[in-house]
């Protein structure tokens, strides 16, 4: 019986070994690989042994690194039936023969008449028979191009286009003047037979509207269904704001993408927090549905459950990256879950069917006090017991930098003159004094998480602390030097900016928004005014601002300001719905006197953990910084890996600008290549003619390092 078993065995192994050797042509079909998001790719041909091989098969150059500030190219190509789709910095899409990088089509989408709305993460591929289409999203719009030709789909919503403003028609106020409000949407939307499911992004302060989530057919781009994110009057969820929190603000919107169980027919959202950010006074409640993983019937938009994994979020805290659907084994039962990866260094593992958490989640007391006047904050946050956290959770001084004496003592005397209790409390409410806590920028990020099939998920990971400032606006507007344009220049812009000008740090960890106090020296007022009406990278248009109002915004910057009545001040205030009395001030990660963390290395990490037993296989420090004698520390990351049926993790995302091979075994590190420029996004892997492929983006422009706008493609030498 033994002799049976085990030739039955080889057999099989041989089998599947011939199989795999017929395997001709692997897809990397989704943003995250998959619609699993599992950003897995199967091939085996690049392994632990012939990894060091590797070299780069063909580079493709966008044209469009136009250097200097941040190119910000975020995006993760797919590939279908050996075509590769990429959007490159610029916005335009084009279609390359992804075994030689040749181009096949390009399309740009200024065509349009509209304009991009900050970088584009990914697009989507729909197919039904002959019928073969690439659906973008852009700015507030979306479009689609026939993935063969390249050609522009106008029978798609009106004119070719769909605008994702047509959700807030059920809400009275932020739907009389829809238009009005900046939207757009940066990550992809994801698609379940004929129904486009996509999020949005807005700016989370005071002019943020609710970031509803919509579908739209894919043929006809008519929607077929909302869903209020902040519930409307008699909705499931309404009792967990104030009564009148859905006409004042907005945001609770996924603008990270979507995964999607297409067996199930369930789509799978994350959210972000409500606005304003870090003020919550008109939203007392849990608030229902910011913060959340949700899944729907992706036909018809019914919730069938939701799991909150911060309440009335008061930092920040979107969920940054889609959930990820695995199968894990626990206490002997196969569960189909989804693992989401939060900010502050969570993993929540809930059953996706039930949305029951697979390992128990606490609700945990939190410091509430001192708090905003006017402030609720939750008295407890739900913190799952296992895993345990990838993240640094709390600062205290045994943890401050000991990376010189010099930079030790300078942390510690912020550290000690900030608002923390026993330590810097991730949850410590935001306050004029300055708040230091983790989590508002990742943790986690936009490049998600990987899965392999064994259950093990892999998230790379940031150790950075936030030093967070509020300012109570009647009091700065009430300073005698408060102008009409430094009002709206403070209403409008500080929140990047800094008040007056005088500089921040922006949300997301690449580098500060520029000083704007000396402006006049490099810009004219018709470049700054050109800017503000069109936006440029993460700089949002503002072309929603009366004319009037960005001429006293001008002035103000070049020094220019008249006299104005002080009633022409404040409109864009009164526009909007609601003014909160306090207004983030900047957020600026705390470091010490040399620009390194304020906390001991590492500050950036690539974790391993065992899904089905909760436990970590291994951490391990991500890439280092080349000026730093120690190589040890890792960096600041942003950007994802895709993990290979081969053993291997390719990841880049670092300061130092490699791209990197990991052992998923044990984390070694086993090959790295130098990029043109910083890989700050999530590499693809795919099969095409029996050769398997590593892609990734290059675009630089983090962290104050150059920018770059080339694509590079590795593969194994051909054999001699
Ligand atoms: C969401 C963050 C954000 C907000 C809000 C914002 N900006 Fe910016 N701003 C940026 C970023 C990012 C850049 C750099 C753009 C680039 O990399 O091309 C920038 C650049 C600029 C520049 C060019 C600076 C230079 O030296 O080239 C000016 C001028 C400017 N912003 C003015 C404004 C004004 C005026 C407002 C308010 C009406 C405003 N910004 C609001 C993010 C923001």
């Amino acid at each position: 019986m033994a002799t049976t078993g085990l030739y039955a065995q080889t057999a099989k192994k041989a089998v599947k070994k011939a199989a795999a050797a017929m395997v001709k042509d692997i897809d990397y079909p989704s943003y995250g690989g998959n619609k699993a998001g599992n950003r897995y790719m199967p091939a085996t041909q690049i392994n632990k042994k012939n990894v060091k091989d590797l070299q780069v098969a063909w580079t493709y150059d966008s044209g469009d690194n136009t250097g200097g500030r941040g190119n910000d190219w975020q995006y993760q190509p797919i590939v279908v039936k050996g075509v590769m789709y990429v959007v490159t910095p610029r916005s335009k899409l084009v279609a390359l023969d992804a075994a030689t990088g040749k181009q096949i089509w390009i399309f740009d989408p200024t065509v349009t008449g509209k304009r991009p709305g900050g970088p584009t993460r990914g697009v989507t591929y729909w197919e039904k028979g002959d019928d073969k289409r690439i659906i973008v999203n852009y700015g507030f719009v979306i479009f689609e191009v026939n993935a063969a030709t390249g050609e522009w789909i106008k029978s798609f919503g009106e004119d070719g286009l769909a605008d994702i403003h047509i959700g807030l028609k059920d809400n009275e106020v932020w739907g009389a003047d829809p238009q009005k409000w900046g939207m757009r949407n940066t990550s992809p939307g994801a698609v379940y037979k004929d129904v486009y499911v996509v999020g949005s992004s807005m700016s989370e302060g005071q002019d943020a509207p609710p970031g509803y989530i919509q579908a739209f057919n894919v043929i006809t781009g008519k929607l077929l269904w909302v869903f209020h994110t902040i519930p409307l009057p008699g909705e499931y969820g309404y009792s967990t704001w104030g009564p009148d929190s859905y006409k004042k603000i907005g945001a609770a919107n996924d603008w990270t993408g979507f995964v999607v169980d297409d067996k199930r027919g369930i789509v799978y959202a994350s959210t972000g927090s409500a606005s304003v950010d870090f003020y919550g006074a008109i939203r007392p409640g849990q608030n229902l549905f910011a913060n959340c993983i949700i899944a729907f019937d992706a036909k018809t938009g019914k919730r069938l459950w939701h799991f909150q994994t911060i309440h009335h979020d008061m930092w920040d805290r979107d969920l940054v990256c889609p959930g990820n659907l695995v199968t894990i084994m626990h206490n002997g039962k196969k569960i189909d879950a989804i693992a989401q990866a939060t900010k502050d260094g969570l993993l929540f593992i809930l059953d996706r069917v039930t949305g029951r958490p697979v390992f128990p989640v606490k609700e945990t007391p939190v410091p509430t006090t001192p708090a905003l006047p006017g402030e609720h904050p939750s008295p407890t946050q739900p913190i799952p017991v296992l895993p345990k956290p990838y993240s640094m959770q709390e600062l205290t001084e045994a943890t401050i930098t000991d990376r010189t004496p010099e930079a030790h003592a300078y942390v510690l005397e912020r550290y000690n003159n900030s608002l923390h209790v026993s330590g810097a409390s991730k949850y410590m409410p935001p306050s004029e004094k300055g708040t230091l806590y983790f989590g508002f920028g990742g943790g986690a990020e936009w490049g998600g998480t990987a899965v392999d099939p064994k259950g093990i998920i892999y998230i790379n990971s940031n150790n950075m602390l936030w030093w967070q400032f509020m300012v109570d606006v009647a009091k700065r507007d009430a300073l005698a030097a408060a102008t009409p344009g430094s009002t709206l220049f403070n209403a409008n812009c500080a929140s990047c900016h800094g008040s007056n000008g005088g500089g921040a740090n922006n949300g997301d960890g690449a580098q500060p928004y520029p000083v704007l106090t000396d402006v006049g020296s490099r810009l004219t007022r018709v470049q700054i005014s050109t800017l503000m009406e069109t936006g440029r990278a993460r700089m949002p248009s503002f072309a929603n601002v009366p004319k009037a109002d960005r001429d006293l915004i001008i002035d103000f910057l070049l020094h220019t300001e008249k006299n104005v009545p002080a009633a022409s001040a404040n409109v864009r205030r009164q526009t909007t719905p609601y003014s909160p009395a306090f207004q983030s001030n900047g957020t600026r990660q705390f470091r010490d006197q040399e620009g390194y963390p304020a906390m001991k290395a590492p500050w950036g990490t690539l974790n391993a953990i065992n899904m089905n037993t909760g436990q970590y296989l291994w951490q391990v420090p991500l890439g280092y910084y080349p000026k730093l004698a120690d190589h040890t520390t890792g960096t600041e990351n942003h950007g994802g890996a895709v993990v290979t049926g081969g053993g291997l993790l390719f990841i880049a995302a670092t300061d130092d600008e490699n791209l990197r091979a990991f052992d998923t075994k044990n984390g070694k590190v086993i090959w790295q290549y130098q990029l043109p420029a910083g890989g700050f996004a999530t590499p693809a892997s795919y099969m095409v003619n029996g050769k398997q492929y590593v892609s990734i983006v290059c675009g630089g422009g983090r962290y104050g390092l150059p920018s770059g706008g080339k694509l590079l493609t590795f593969a194994l030498p051909d054999k001699q």
